[in-house]
């Protein structure tokens, strides 16, 4: 089934509620990817602790997870953390360095919120689908990452 996103739509949607600034806007952006998004299954803010170099849970919404702490290199999330750029794993039986959070999971992607240039948080998403990410995706994440970093 594809299911094509109005990404400009879902943008606006939450540039209006960045501008608002509800007290928990991060899960509210969590929530409205998930809805607006058909191939966005989890979604959710990692934070990076600077002290212990590792990566904090935060705001997210779908399945629990036990990866509330993940150190930075380890896994899709931990990697990103240290390079500061997105991936895209549109199949993750075919990567290494990859944390399983359920066999319903087949792809994921992770983009870095980069505060002067420095990592300080990322959004990772993980589908249901097979290889579902597009450029539109990379591009219309960025563009949300951009609008929050100063939640972070
Ligand atoms: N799959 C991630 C772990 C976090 S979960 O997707 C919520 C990874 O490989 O870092």
């Amino acid at each position: 089934m594809t299911i094509t996103t109005n990404f400009e739509e879902v943008y606006q949607k939450i540039a209006a509620l960045v501008k608002i600034n509800p007290e928990d806007l991060l899960y509210r952006i969590c929530e409205l990817l998930k809805q607006e998004v058909y191939h966005y299954d989890w979604v959710g803010f990692y934070i990076l602790d600077q002290e212990k170099n590792e990566l904090v849970l935060s705001p997210f919404v779908g399945k629990p997870t036990q990866h509330t702490h993940i150190a930075v290199g380890k896994g899709i999330c931990g990697q990103v953390a240290a390079s500061g750029q997105t991936m895209v794993v549109q199949d993750v039986t075919q990567v290494e360095n990859y944390i399983s959070c359920g066999l319903e999971v087949q792809s994921e992607i992770v983009v870095p919120v980069l505060k002067n240039g420095k990592f300080v948080a990322e959004l990772d998403i993980d589908s249901h689908s097979p290889a579902p990410f597009t450029d539109d995706d990379k591009t219309f994440l960025d563009k949300v990452c951009d609008l929050l970093v100063d939640c972070f």
